[in-house]
Formats: structure tokens, sequence, C-alpha cells
């Protein structure tokens, strides 16, 4: 595969610190875990184990596409991202346990993948870095064999809560909505990754919203994951503010406070 030629979207992980590079690969790590269980249930629901041929386009570090590996046994599974570096740890870290699965550095929106050649794509929290979501589609819909399927999970920032009101988990999420805006990014791609799919051609295009929250996981924990990056994120030191004062309300609420979020799960056939 190429490597890009021009990115342009608002994660860049090599612009972080060497301390932030270090809580970013946890939070993905911790991410994938947790999720583990519904994301697996929601694979094979969509007949992931038995595809030969499976994408994940924005894999990250690839804890992910382990998941994915752990799947789809008797086949093959590629991620591919725009990072370098986090290609380097996905090959430490993941690829040795799992021997089906190769990474390679190209973009979302130009892959270098030949045509109809994959059963499944997936992406998650890609999206909503892309400063042209519809190219990528098409490119992940050109890249799917006739039938199969393409799936997109992404949040929506007008689905966060936290209860009771905290103005600063409010002011925060609305920093960072900014700051990914303003680099052609969109916080609040979820809900209109459905109209997207119908607009890159794809047939059967199904809308699942899933909400996770802090009553099934600890809210500190929960935080950890959906909010405590933004300060390296937005690279903004009101945002590190707003994040000390979130963690303080959260321990003087103690058990009565809730934080939810919800993902969008898209999924499209050829
Ligand atoms: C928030 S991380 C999510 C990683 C992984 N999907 C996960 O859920 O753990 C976003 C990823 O998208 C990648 N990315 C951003 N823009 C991209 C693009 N245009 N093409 C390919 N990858 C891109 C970033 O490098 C990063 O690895």
């Amino acid at each position: 595969m190429n490597p890009p030629d021009k990115l342009n979207h608002s994660y860049d992980f090599d612009h972080y610190s060497e301390l932030h590079k270090k809580e970013e690969l946890k939070r993905l790590y911790f991410q994938a875990t947790i999720f583990k269980q519904i994301e697996t249930d929601h694979l094979m629901q969509l007949g992931v184990d038995s595809c030969k041929t499976v994408l994940e386009v924005g894999c990250g570090a690839g804890f992910v596409s382990g998941l994915l590996a752990d799947i789809v046994r008797h086949g093959d599974v590629h991620g591919l991202d725009s990072s370098q570096s986090l290609l380097d740890v996905a090959n430490k870290i993941v690829k040795p346990v799992h021997p089906n699965v190769a990474f390679y550095l190209a973009d979302a929106c130009c892959t270098g993948r030949p045509d109809a050649c994959y059963d499944f794509v997936y992406s998650r929290m890609l999206y909503q870095h892309l400063s042209d979501p519809l190219a990528a589609l098409r490119e992940a819909r050109r890249v799917t064999k006739q039938d199969g399927r393409v799936c997109v999970v992404d949040v929506d920032d007008d689905w966060v809560m936290m209860y009771p009101d905290c103005p600063s988990f409010t002011k925060l999420n609305q920093l960072s909505s900014e700051f990914q805006k303003n680099n052609l990014g969109d916080r609040r791609i979820g809900k209109k990754l459905p109209y997207l799919m119908q607009e890159a051609g794809f047939s059967k295009v199904r809308l699942d919203v899933k909400t996770v929250s802090s009553f099934d996981i600890d809210p500190k924990l929960f935080l950890d994951i959906t909010v405590k990056f933004k300060a390296a994120h937005t690279q903004c030191g009101e945002a590190q503010k707003l994040i000390g004062d979130i963690y303080s309300f959260v321990t003087e609420a103690k058990h009565k406070v809730l934080v939810a979020a919800s993902v969008f799960v898209v999924t499209g056939t050829v």
C-alpha cells in the first residue's frame, strides 16, 4: 500500500508529548478491552466469524484488529492507519499474538487496495476525524465485495450527558467539539452517518445507537476513557483545568453521578 501524500484530519498522535502518547495508548487499550464483549457480540451478529477477509480502517495501535482476528479465525485481517507510530505499536504488540493480522500505512480515502477484495470493513472512532467522511465511505465501499458489509462506529457529542449537571463537563465537550471542527473533524458525526452511507451507495443501511454509562463501569474509569484525553487532544490549558474540575465533581458527588455516551453503529451492504 502507498503511504498517504497528505493528511487532513483532527487526530494526530505524532504531535502528542511522550507522556500523552503513553496515556493515549493506555486509553485505546482500555477502550478496546472494556467494550470487548459488547463489540464481539455485535460483530458475531454481523457474521464476521465466517468472513475470510476483513479490513479495519483507522486501526490505530491495532487493539480492535486483534479482537477481529480472534473472531475471524480462518481468515485474514488487515489494519490500516495513517500514523506510522501507531502501526509500529500494533506490529510490536498485536501482530506477534495474531499471525493472521497485517498492518499497513494508508489513508482512509485512498487505501491503495484492489476493488472488491474484503468481506467486511470496520472503522471505530475514525470518521469523527475525517475531513471528507463521504470519500472514505466510498473508498470502503469500493474495496468491499458484492454483498459484503461496511460497519462504522462513532460518537456524537449531542448524545453525551452527566448527571447532576456539571458545567465543566459541558464546557469541555464544547471546547473539544470546536477544536475538532477547526481541524476538519466532527464530533457530532454520529447522526449523519446513516445518510452519508446511503449517499455513498450502500443498501440496507441500519442504525443502532448503543449507550454506555458509568452505571456499569467505575465513573473515574469511564472519565479516563471518554474525557481525560481531551486535554492532550485539544492542546489547551483550559481543557486541563476543566478536566480537574470534572474529576473533583465526581469525587464529591460520589455514588449519585451518572455519565453516559451513545455510540452510533451504522452498517451498510454493498
Ligand atoms: C481515536 S483513534 C481510534 C483507533 C482505533 N480505531 C480504536 O478504536 O482503538 C483514531 C485513529 O484514526 C486514525 N486516522 C485519522 N485520520 C485517518 C485517515 N485519514 N486515514 C487513516 N487513519 C486515520 C488515527 O491515526 C488514529 O489511529
